[in-house]
């Protein structure tokens, strides 16, 4: 549904006014995992039982759809509990789409299921939409979209791409991870459904696995969605509910920053020496760039770098940050970086000089003081 408000005032209220007991401004949290029953043996309420639903997961998905302007959502416990959903909601010889450069986790999941859940899929450049459009099959029934992906940060075309895969009956999902809400709400731009891992901007501060689907109607394939996260169980705590909804309410100041940082970083690494390429979008020479400016608010908290260098001269650099730190992930408030093909592990296309670059929201001055030791 689209929203008339914006997203900072969405952010704070959106899902607050659920609690029916007390008055509390802040959410309380309801760890019970069951409900008593009607004398009669029925149910008495709304609630059965917490892998069913639970107030503050009730609370986190309306939130979400807010957000995203979409009809329904579902939390789960991590992104790849929702893409595994994702995936395991059409039906059975369906073939799906997905992009070459996408979270490697999401590929995983194909590689090591499509044949016993009886799919097929094809990985294709989803910035080529020639290419993009020779990949859909009679058969099939689902198109991912990342944009931008990780870890390359190409920009996919969501209007265009969107709309070829509507011509030829297929439905569109997009991972909105790496851009967030903030910056582009794709179910806008006609996706069917978008999906997150929460544990990244949206959770923003290192310490909440999540995942969601937000579906642009309340349908019946949403309904499968729905079924796939209560039969399977692969849902979040209450308490990470609370957390995610409690951190969400000051996320787009957060994304805004990083945004800002972001943007600033890139421009310092272009003009450094020790730096071969920078993959932002928000930089002229992007690919993508004139599509970005278009399609984002901002252009997001991820940079993807070449260095001038080998493997071995990547992580000497990696690992030379003091503030800066080493580790996989991304989203949160402190800045984190990685050598990304050490952690995508043996079968990586990733480039071996390639850093993955989240930024945080430390002052600029101390990050670029921070990079400029690094990269000496
Ligand atoms: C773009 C993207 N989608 C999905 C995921 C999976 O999310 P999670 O780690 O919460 O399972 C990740 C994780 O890094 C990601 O980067």
């Amino acid at each position: 549904m689209k929203e008339t408000k914006n997203i900072e005032t969405l952010a704070i209220h959106s899902g607050s006014k659920h609690w029916s007991g007390s008055k509390a401004i802040a959410a309380p949290m309801e760890p019970s995992t069951t409900y008593e029953h009607h004398v009669e043996g029925h149910q008495d309420g709304d609630f059965i039982y917490s892998r069913y639903e639970n107030p503050n997961r009730l609370q986190l998905e309306q939130l979400l759809c807010s957000l995203e302007q979409g009809e329904a959502g579902a939390a789960f416990s991590s992104g790849v509990a929702a893409i595994t959903a994702m995936f395991m909601s059409v039906p059975k010889h369906a073939h799906i789409i997905i992009p070459n450069d996408l979270y490697h986790g999401s590929r995983s999941i194909l590689e090591n299921f499509a044949d016993r859940w009886g799919l097929s899929y094809t990985s294709v450049n989803t910035t080529d939409l020639e290419a993009y459009a020779a990949a859909i099959k009679p058969e099939t029934k689902l198109a991912l979209l990342e944009t931008p992906s990780n870890p390359l940060l190409l920009i996919t075309d969501l209007e265009k791409t969107i709309h070829v895969a509507h011509q030829k009956g297929v439905r569109v999902c997009v991972d909105n991870t790496f851009s967030t809400p903030y910056n582009t709400t794709p179910i806008s731009y006609g996706a069917d459904f978008v999906m997150h891992s929460t544990s990244k901007f949206l959770g923003g501060h290192s310490d909440i696995l999540g995942g969601a689907i937000i579906a642009a109607k309340a349908d019946e394939h949403f309904d499968a969605i729905r079924m796939i996260q209560r039969k399977q169980g692969s849902v979040p705590s209450p308490f990470d509910c609370w957390l995610l909804a409690r951190s969400i309410r000051s996320f787009p100041h957060r994304m805004r920053m990083h945004n800002q940082n972001a943007w600033e970083i890139a421009q310092f690494l272009a003009s450094h020496k020790a730096v071969q390429q920078v993959y932002y979008p928000g930089l002229s020479t992007h690919n993508g760039h004139e599509i970005a400016a278009a399609q984002m608010k901002g252009f997001g908290g991820m940079i993807s770098m070449l260095i001038n260098g080998d493997q071995e001269r990547a992580l000497e650099i990696v690992g030379r940050a003091e503030i800066i730190r080493r580790a996989t992930s991304l989203g949160g408030i402190e800045s984190l970086w990685e050598h990304r093909r050490s952690s995508e592990g043996d079968h990586s296309s990733t480039p071996e000089n390639l850093i993955r670059f989240s930024v945080g929201l430390e002052h600029i001055k101390d990050l670029t003081e921070d990079l400029n030791r690094a990269l000496a």
